[in-house]
């Protein structure tokens, strides 16, 4: 099986019958994804050439060499990770000025390994996987994590949004449908939520005191932004005062970054309407598009499924 990337498209070796997953919205609506390892890539999504062979890079990432320096920003999809992106950046360059570079640049899940090696320190990666993907080496040489969580109702009302304006997921049903679908664990792109979040919660009492965690919560920035940034900070060990704090909340403030996603355009070489990824940036927009029986059917799925779970979410 190879994998290769021709003009900036990658193109993935022969997909077996046998790898395909047939999942069904409520309307009874087909999509077809690929299934690797834990999670599902639609179909469409592969064709459009946007991510390399997971088959291939999976492995490849297991093996990727790692700097003591290289920080991970880890979060489920649409958890925020562009706004704590520039945040990062920011902190880094002791300055609010945006990042030139968009945040795909440095996706793992995105790339072959050997594209980042040219990369200067310390490097920011970012990704959307669970800890058992990560390079191996993220756990040897300690790399720093910051772990990023939202609620999983505008989490799932966002992915919609996503899938349905980025326009690469062959997402035809509407949002309560695509509700239906992640609350089943059988969303189109990546993991089910939940199995996501236990892991990731696994991890951290697992591999508590040997790899350095920051968890933060979306409302929790959004509400707060200049605390939770002074703590990015001092996990990171940058030197900062409050004006820069201050001045890196502003910048990253919902309408300055959706403004500057509309000048990340042109820097984005598969995804022209960056802006995309700016959409509300509000906390509860769920319930716009949760029906009542949704909204209960989730809480009651919440109940069975993540009485482990020793997050506490924030819906509004
Ligand atoms: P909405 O679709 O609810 O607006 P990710 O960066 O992980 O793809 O997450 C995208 C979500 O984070 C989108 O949510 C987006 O609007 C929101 N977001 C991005 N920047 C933000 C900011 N500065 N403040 C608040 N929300 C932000």
């Amino acid at each position: 099986m190879s994998s290769v990337k021709v003009n900036g498209k990658y193109i993935w070796g022969d997909i077996a019958e046998s790898e395909i997953v047939r999942q069904y919205d409520r309307k009874g609506r087909e999509v077809t994804c690929i299934q690797i390892n834990d999670m599902y890539r639609s179909l469409y999504n592969v064709n459009a050439g946007q991510v390399p062979d997971l088959r291939v890079t999976l492995k490849l990432l297991q093996d990727m060499p790692m700097r003591a320096d290289d920080i991970l920003i880890c979060a489920y999809v649409k958890a925020g990770t562009h706004w704590m992106w520039e945040i990062v950046n920011m902190l880094l360059k002791g300055s609010a000025e945006y990042d030139k570079t968009v945040k795909e640049e440095n996706m793992l899940d995105f790339h072959f390994p050997s594209e980042f090696d040219d990369l200067k320190s310390p490097r920011v990666f970012n990704s959307h996987f669970t800890w058992r993907h990560l390079p191996r080496e993220v756990h040897e040489k300690k790399c720093k994590i910051i772990f990023l969580q939202r609620n999983p109702k505008d989490t799932a009302v966002s992915y919609f949004h996503h899938m349905k304006n980025i326009g690469i997921y062959g997402i035809e049903g509407d949002c309560g449908d695509f509700i239906d679908l992640f609350m089943k664990g059988k969303g189109p792109g990546y993991k089910c939520w939940f199995d996501y979040t236990l892991e990731w919660q696994q991890f951290k009492e697992d591999t508590a005191h040997q790899v350095p965690i920051l968890s933060l919560m979306y409302e929790d920035l959004k509400r707060d932004p200049v605390s939770q940034i002074q703590k990015v900070a001092e996990f990171l060990k940058v030197p900062v005062d409050t004006q820069l704090i201050a001045a890196i909340a502003e910048k990253c403030e919902f309408k300055n970054m959706q403004k500057a996603g509309h000048d990340k355009n042109e820097v984005h070489q598969s995804i022209s309407n960056y802006h995309m990824f700016y959409r509300k940036g509000q906390i509860g927009d769920w319930k716009n598009w949760f029906t009542v029986t949704q909204s209960e059917e989730f809480d009651e799925l919440m109940k069975q499924r993540m009485g482990k779970c020793k997050t506490k979410f924030v819906y509004e």
